[in-house]
């Protein structure tokens, strides 16, 4: 399963102390500069007018700096805020009783916003809007309904999955916002940061090697310069310098790319047992030994991004720069490429 793998996106174990290296205001958050510049407009906009920030939606896969992002909005407008998710909050009450409890301006952040149960998201819609809950009170024939007031206040929610959000939710958010893959210069930025907070000597070209192999992702940069210090200090003098970074990486079975051993595993199926694709999700699921979810959110989407497969109208393919990444040898096959090629080309 994609769960306690090095170069894996989500929350691991030994990602919990990752509280010393998140950035702690706009100016520390490396990256993502067209989402930073719109949410310094909106920001100081609302900080002028003395006013709750609209409410903020935060898309993009796992380990991007969406939490990260919502304490610095909160730590920018000079506000508390309060932290739960989508599957926390059980029922309406629970929605009732943190929205009452919310001071003017606070900033209340939603992880995987996408799985509010209906009620609880009904509940959420009149909030954010009107700032008021209105609540049934007593039962039976003398029930009636009242109107709650509360405070300004500022949801930011976030999700992974924002197809998975329902458009009358995905209206209430007066600022969305993409978070995208980091280039390789920014997570070279954030290593070096990181480096200076834990206090690991590192050159250039350690930094390069360890940037190379993040997947576009600061989380899994965090935890892979944190692992290859591990083995600097075992095995060298503490320093991490490209032979350092190598020597730890190649122990730790994470490639050039970043690809780990699942991740070969599903290439390798592809190209040796379907000699390439097309290839059905479901075959491909059944032949690595993996989960039909599993192929599709965690490896496919680093798969897709390096151009390693396509995915065609017939299944997923692997492409010339996956044979020459895993050194096998290409063989040309016109029909194929002309079917991932084709621009408009139906995904299944
Ligand atoms: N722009 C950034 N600059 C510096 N460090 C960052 C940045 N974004 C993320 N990080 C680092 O990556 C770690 C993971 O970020 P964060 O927890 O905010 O991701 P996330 O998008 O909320 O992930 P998930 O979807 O799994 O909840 C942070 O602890 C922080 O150290
Ligand atoms: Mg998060």
């Amino acid at each position: 399963m994609g769960d306690d793998r090095i170069v894996g996106p989500d929350m691991g174990e030994e990602d919990y102390q990752e509280g010393s290296l998140r950035p702690r205001h706009l100016d520390d958050y490396i990256g993502q500069d067209q989402v930073k510049e719109n949410l310094r407009i909106l920001l100081e906009a609302a900080r002028k007018r003395g006013e709750a920030l609209d409410h903020v939606l935060l898309y993009g896969p796992p380990g991007l700096g969406k939490t990260s992002l919502s304490l610095i909005i909160a730590t920018e407008m000079g506000s508390n805020i309060r932290m739960t998710s989508g599957p926390a909050i059980e029922h309406a009450g629970d929605l009732a009783s943190i929205l009452t409890a919310l001071d003017e301006r606070d900033v209340l952040f939603i992880d995987e916003i996408h799985r509010l149960s209906r009620p609880v998201e009904e509940r959420l819609y009149s909030a954010m809007e009107d700032f008021a809950l209105d609540l049934i009170i007593g039962k039976g024939p003398s029930a009636r309904s009242v109107r709650l007031p509360l405070k300004p206040f500022t949801v930011v929610g976030a999700t992974t999955r924002v197809g998975a959000l329902t458009a009358p939710l995905r209206d209430r958010f007066g600022a969305i916002y993409r978070l995208a893959y980091y280039d390789d210069a920014a997570l070279q930025h954030i290593i070096r940061r990181s480096a200076r907070i834990l206090r690991v000597g590192l050159d250039d070209e350690g930094v390069a090697e360890i940037a190379r192999r993040a997947r576009g992702t600061p989380r899994i940069a965090n935890r892979l310069l944190k692992r290859v210090r591990d083995y600097a200090q075992v095995r060298a003098d503490g320093f991490i310098t490209r032979e350092v970074a190598r020597a730890a990486l190649e122990a730790l079975e994470v490639d050039e790319r970043g690809l780990d051993p699942s991740d070969r595993n599903v290439l390798r199926t592809i190209i040796e047992k379907f000699d390439g694709g097309p290839v059905g999700v479901e075959t491909l699921a059944a032949s690595s030994s993996e989960e039909v979810e599993t192929i599709e959110d965690v490896y496919e989407p680093y798969l897709l991004q390096l151009g390693f497969v396509a995915r065609t109208p017939r299944g997923r393919v692997a492409t010339r720069l996956a044979y020459e990444h895993l050194k096998l040898p290409y063989r040309e096959d016109p029909a194929l490429r002309s079917l991932w090629e084709t621009p408009d080309a139906e995904v299944e």
